[in-house]
């Protein structure tokens, strides 16, 4: 595919960020960087990239019409890859509306604004173009202990925002149907790795490791998650992307399945070995069992031979590999971390960066 003008949203977010260091560090396309910045979005996680002149940021609500229509005449991208969404669990149960308004109808005016450009593109770009939509395997609800969810898995979310996704993947199918959007879809397991926020729980538990405060775990830790390592999943959405045959989905997964007490207590080895108590304690001893969280799915687990065996994707970490890389990252980025944990990341983006915009 030739260099051109690629739009990505929620590019200052965990994923989209490291989406965005991979393209501007590894290929010649132009990013537009679409993101509103709410609490998750973190510029300081693209520190080095953003002066880049093959990036462009625009801090723009993917809600505002207006806007995405000014971003399209402007810079007139050959495809959109959208990771643009409200994506903590724990935050849905206790406030679902910004689930609703970003996931559902961010999503809607996303795609309604794309389909107006596309629409008026000519048809050798018409043809080309692709909107690459970012899902999750949560659509397909929870698992017992057998089996592995497919592409063809029946939808059956329990969450608010595994809901939302639903809603957003089902909405991103009609465009294909009804109108022809030239449109892919990815589900994807839990990702881990830098720059996460620390809500959730990899990233929540090193540093309450580190800082000796408790470890939370729901229920009895043992709900089981396939966990995949974010630059894999970032190489997978780029094959997806230039490889993927539009109105297909893919699943994306690692084939790490482990419970959430194998999680903490590999982080917890891992933190004694590379960064011992003083106190001369082990990390284990922070653990604490805490009441289950509403609707808990109790097991996700990932068939990922479709994207393997047509497109030639596998990831390259293993968990092993990917936490110790993940946790020697938290230990020597101290900086990051504190940046986000008493707020001032925001500081650091009007203090670092203007907005091109004017906004
Ligand atoms: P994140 O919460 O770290 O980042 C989301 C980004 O979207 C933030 O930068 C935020 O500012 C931006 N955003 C939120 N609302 C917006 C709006 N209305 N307009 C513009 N920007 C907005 O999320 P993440 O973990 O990087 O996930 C990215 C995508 O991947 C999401 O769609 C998520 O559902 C999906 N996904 C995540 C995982 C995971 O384990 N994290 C797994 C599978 C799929
Ligand atoms: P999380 O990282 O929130 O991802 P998701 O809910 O999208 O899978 O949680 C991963 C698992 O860890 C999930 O089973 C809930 C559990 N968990 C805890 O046990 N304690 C915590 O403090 C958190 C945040 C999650």
């Amino acid at each position: 595919m030739s260099a051109s003008t690629l739009f990505v949203t929620g590019g200052a977010g965990f994923i989209g960020s490291a989406l965005v260091r991979m393209l501007i560090g590894g290929s010649d396309w132009r990013i537009v960087n679409i993101d509103k910045l709410t609490y998750a979005g973190n510029l300081e996680s693209l520190s080095g990239f953003i002066d880049d002149f093959r990036h462009v940021f625009s801090k723009t609500d993917i809600r505002d019409r207006g806007a995405l229509d000014r971003l399209f005449a402007e810079h007139r991208p050959s495809g959109v890859i959208h990771l643009a969404a409200e994506s903590h669990v724990d935050r849905s149960i206790h406030g679902p509306a910004d689930f609703i308004e970003t996931n559902i109808v961010g999503t809607y005016v996303l795609l309604e604004a794309t389909r107006a450009y596309w629409t008026a593109l000519p048809p050798k770009d018409k043809a080309t173009f692709r909107f690459h939509h970012v899902s999750t395997d949560e659509v397909f609800g929870s698992l017992g202990t057998e089996g592995l969810f497919s592409e063809t898995t029946a939808y059956s979310p329990n969450s608010p925002y595994s809901a939302s996704k639903a809603s957003s993947d089902h909405l991103v199918r009609a465009w294909r149907h009804t109108y022809g959007l030239p449109v892919l879809v990815t589900n994807c397991s839990n990702n881990y790795g830098p720059r996460q926020f620390p809500e959730k729980l990899i990233p929540l538990m090193i540093l309450n490791a580190l800082r000796g405060e408790p470890l939370p775990i729901y229920g009895k830790g043992d709900n089981v998650r396939d966990w995949l390592y974010v630059e894999d999943h970032v190489s997978a959405l780029w094959r997806v992307f230039e490889y993927g045959v539009p109105g297909e989905t893919y699943n994306i997964g690692g084939h790490n399945e482990k419970t959430n007490l194998e999680v903490v207590d590999t982080l917890c080895a891992l933190l004694d070995e590379l960064r011992p108590r003083g106190d001369g304690r082990r990390y284990l001893e922070q653990r604490i069992f805490v009441s289950d969280r509403p609707g808990h799915d109790r097991r996700y687990a990932i068939d990922a031979s479709k994207i393997e065996g047509e497109l030639g994707w596998m990831p390259q970490e293993s968990f092993e590999t990917g936490l110790r890389k993940t946790v020697a990252w938290y230990l020597a980025n101290a900086d990051w971390t504190e940046h986000v944990m008493s707020g001032e990341y925001r500081n650091w983006v009007e203090k670092n960066y203007s907005d091109r915009n004017g906004k």
